[in-house]
This record gives structure tokens, C-alpha cells and sequence, in this order.
């Protein structure tokens, strides 16, 4: 009956209706999945129940790429905005859904489109290359987008006499300059989870776990990843800690991969690193938006539904499709 089906309400940004306490959620999720020929697409910083149910998990090239190669028909998004939004460009007739829309993020946020198209504009001899972290309208902009997994590839592989404009995020940036040896425009972005890791509390948790090495997001500031013994996406720290012969690592960045790492090697240790903050938690608000209530939800009603403007992501499909070109054959 219509009347029971509650009507997205925009400034909520979620489908708001009670849901039946004695239902299975997972079996009524893998039940829709299947009904609707859906996938569903998580990051590695959902919450442990949303990454237990997902058809793939990975990082924000993996999550890229198979969004780029889906034949289903629609595609639920258990992540943030801006990594639905990459999903709808390279899927503009498939349903994309996310299942809370307010689920943004600190770097997108501090880059809105028309600040960068100003910016660009006093660099205007610059190749812009975005960090997958932003809007449709920054990508827009972009000549290349990157993910933390094949940056160093793609501003490696740009020739060294081009100049570079490199947005959001500064400690990527400053560390890919450290890495590639070229000197970057940077914007200064910075996410609001990698931020808040304290040097000075790392250095005391190494102190007491001698054993561990460290393993640091580039998104952290550089007085974390210079006592990093490895530095890259969250796919490349669980590869790593897989790897090693190493029993215990420490681990900065959003602490929902350590569910994933637990589970790879139950054997090891894993210690979240510590925030400055009194709070000992290292959880992204925005990642942390999406429940699994919410993804029942979102299924059932198929929304939130991510939009754009088609002339918006034909200019924003255009430096995704050159990131995948570029880094076709580069692990995540
Ligand atoms: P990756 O999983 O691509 O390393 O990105 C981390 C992140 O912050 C996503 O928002
Ligand atoms: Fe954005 Fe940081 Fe959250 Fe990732 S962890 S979504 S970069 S705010």
C-alpha cells in the first residue's frame, strides 16, 4: 500500500520509519540483495555489521573500480558521500543509494567547487589533481582524481616540467611530495579523523609495545607518519599487517579496519593509535552516519538516492576515467 511507504524526507537525509525489533536484518538484507539484484559496497569504516554483510569491501580505488565494472542494478553504498557520487558518475543509469545522506566528509567539506575554481585561476598554468576525497563539483575541475592507493603512481607519472595544483588534503599532499620529490600547490584540507592522532601519545603506546610496528593513513599529519614503519591506504595496511611476520601493530587511522584486520589475522594484536583528545575512540562521525537499520531501510524503500546534474558528471566522469586508465594494473 503507498501509504505505508514513508517519503524521503531531505532534511533528515534518511529513511525515518520504525523498524520491526524481532526482524533478522541480515537475512531480510541478503534477502533484498538478491530479490533486486543489488550490490553492496562498503569501506573498511562502517561499522562491523555493515562490513559482515557487504558483497565487497575495500578501499576508495577498490570501491572505484568495482563500482566501474558492477551489472547490477542497483548499488546500495554503505560509505560516505563523496564515494556514492563517484559510484553514480561512472553508473548515471543505475540506482545508486547512500543509505544516510548527511554521511559527508571534513575533506570534501573544505573545498567547495567555486573556492577551488578561484584558486585554479591564480594557477593557471597548474594540472589539478584531486584527491577522490570531494565533490562532483571539484572533480569537475580536476584534470586527474587519485585515491591514497595510486597517488604517488598517477603524480609520478605526470611529466616532471607540468606544475601541480593538489587538493583536498595537505598531509596527502606533503607526504606525496616527500615521496615523488615534486613540489606541489597544496589546498589546505585536512580530515578531521587523521588529524587528531597524537605524536606525543604514539610514542608512549610504541614504548609499550615494542613489538609493533606502525602503520599510518596518509592522511595523517607528519609528525605521525614520520614514526610510521608503513604508510598507505587502508587496503595496503591490512595487506601489510597480513604479510609481516610482526605479532602486534599499532594503528592510526579510522579504527572500524581494525574489525577487518582482527579478522584476516586473528592471531596478531591490533592497537588503535590515540587521538590527542580526551576520547579514546577514533571513529569517523560521518562514516559512523550509516547502521545497519538504516541500510535495511534504505534497501527496502531504495532510498536515499544520490542525483546530479548530467552536464556536472560528464565533467566529473572525465579525470575518473583517467585515474583508472593511469593506474590500471596498480594494486590497491
Ligand atoms: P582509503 O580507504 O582509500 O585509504 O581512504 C581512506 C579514507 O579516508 C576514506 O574516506
Ligand atoms: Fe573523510 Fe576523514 Fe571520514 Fe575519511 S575518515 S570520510 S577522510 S572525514
Amino acid at each position: 500500500m503507498m501509504a505505508d511507504i514513508p517519503v524521503l524526507d531531505e532534511t533528515v537525509g534518511f529513511i525515518d520509519a520504525p523498524v520491526d525489533p524481532l526482524l533478522n536484518l541480515f537475512e531480510e538484507i541478503e534477502r533484498m540483495k538478491r530479490e533486486k539484484n543489488a550490490v553492496l559496497l562498503a569501506h573498511y569504516y562502517q561499522e562491523p555489521d555493515i562490513q559482515d554483510i557487504a558483497d565487497y569491501i575495500g578501499d576508495s580505488l577498490g570501491l572505484a573500480r568495482q563500482a566501474a565494472a558492477t551489472d547490477a542494478d542497483l548499488i546500495v553504498f554503505a560509505g560516505v558521500h563523496f564515494m556514492a557520487e563517484t559510484a553514480k558518475i561512472l553508473n548515471p543509469e543505475r540506482k545508486v543509494l547512500l543509505p544516510d545522506l548527511n554521511a559527508g566528509c571534513s575533506l570534501a567539506d573544505s573545498c567547495p567547487a567555486p573556492e577551488l575554481a578561484a584558486f585554479k585561476e591564480r594557477h593557471p598554468d597548474h594540472l589539478v589533481v584531486s584527491y577522490i576525497n570531494c565533490t562532483v563539483g571539484v572533480k569537475a575541475l580536476s584534470d586527474i582524481i587519485c585515491t591514497s592507493s595510486n597517488a604517488a603512481h598517477i603524480v609520478s607519472s605526470i611529466p616532471k616540467e607540468k606544475p601541480i595544483l593538489f587538493a583536498p588534503d595537505r598531509n596527502l599532499g606533503r607526504h606525496l611530495a616527500n615521496e615523488t620529490g615534486r613540489d606541489m600547490v597544496l589546498w589546505e584540507g585536512t580530515c578531521i579523523v587523521h588529524e587528531t592522532f597524537s605524536e606525543r601519545k604514539l610514542l608512549r603506546l610504541k614504548a609499550r609495545h615494542p613489538e609493533a610496528l606502525v602503520l599510518a593513513h596518509p592522511e595523517c599529519e607528519e609528525a605521525v607518519l614520520r614514526h610510521a614503519d608503513h604508510i598507505g591506504s587502508t587496503t595496503s595496511m591490512l595487506r601489510f599487517a597480513r604479510e609481516s611476520a610482526r605479532p602486534a601493530f599499532i594503528v592510526a587511522t579510522e579504527e572500524g579496519i581494525l574489525h577487518q584486520m582482527r579478522k584476516d589475522c586473528p592471531d596478531k594484536t591490533f592497537v588503535p593509535a590515540p587521538p590527542e583528545s580526551g576520547c579514546s575512540c577514533s571513529r569517523c562521525p560521518h562514516m559512523r552516519l550509516n547502521t545497519i537499520e538504516k541500510l535495511y531501510l534504505c534497501l527496502r524503500f531504495e532510498e536515499p538516492e544520490i542525483h546530479m546534474e548530467e552536464t556536472l558528471r560528464r565533467a566529473a566522469l572525465r579525470p575518473i576515467e583517467r585515474m583508472l586508465e593511469m593506474s590500471e594494473g596498480v594494486g590497491t
